[in-house]
């Protein structure tokens, strides 16, 4: 196993948690009342289900109410059709103050198990306390090579938003 490496954020006082603990699998099969005019799956309805799994990663790790903040980066890669299976992967990646980036990952199954990826998607959501007022959440526990890439891939993005919202673009 690769070094344990924790990531301390503003400190909320409450026990970091790992990736694995907040990590989601939801599963869907594409029926007709999903189907746009066009003969595919409509987007929005995938957003929705994206934003569900992004919702409940987020709960999980904060153990508080969310909210969702900002979606980026949401890419529809491949067409999804009537009776197709989906799959999506929800896991944490970066933890600031009070928000989570939130990686959501979407793939077709076919009938032999084989994934297509279709859909990939970043959320940020925001942890609320009582008050509905953002509160700070624990930080994250990074275990691995990969989780580590994507903390430091997160940060980044988390830059980028915080740039475009200063300058506001
Ligand atoms: C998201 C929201 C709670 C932020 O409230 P706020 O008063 O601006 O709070 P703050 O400025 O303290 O920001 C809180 C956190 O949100 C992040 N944030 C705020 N606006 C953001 C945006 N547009 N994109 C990404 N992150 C954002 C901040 O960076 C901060 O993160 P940090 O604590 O980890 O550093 C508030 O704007 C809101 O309630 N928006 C509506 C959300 C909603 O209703 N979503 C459902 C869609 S219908």
């Amino acid at each position: 196993m690769e070094n344990r490496m924790e990531i301390k954020n503003g400190g909320s006082g409450r026990p970091m948690r790992r990736v694995a603990d907040s990590a989601v699998t939801q599963t869907q099969i594409v029926l007709s009342s999903h189907i746009n005019g066009a003969g595919r799956l409509f987007g929005g309805q995938l957003m929705e289900w994206i934003d569900i799994v992004a919702g409940v990663v987020a709960r999980r790790h904060s153990h508080c109410n969310q909210t969702t903040a900002s979606v980026d980066n949401l890419q529809f890669r491949e067409a999804v059709h009537l009776n197709d299976t989906l799959i999506l992967l929800g896991k944490i990646t970066y933890v600031g103050n009070t928000s989570m980036e939130v990686q959501v990952d979407t793939y077709a199954e076919a009938l032999n198990g084989d994934r297509k990826l279709v859909n990939t998607a970043f959320f940020v959501m925001v942890a609320l306390d009582e008050n509905d007022q953002p509160t700070q959440v624990p930080g994250l526990i990074l275990e691995t090579g990969e989780e580590k890439a994507s903390w430091e891939a997160g940060k980044r993005r988390n830059d980028l938003r915080r740039q475009r919202r200063i300058e506001n673009y």
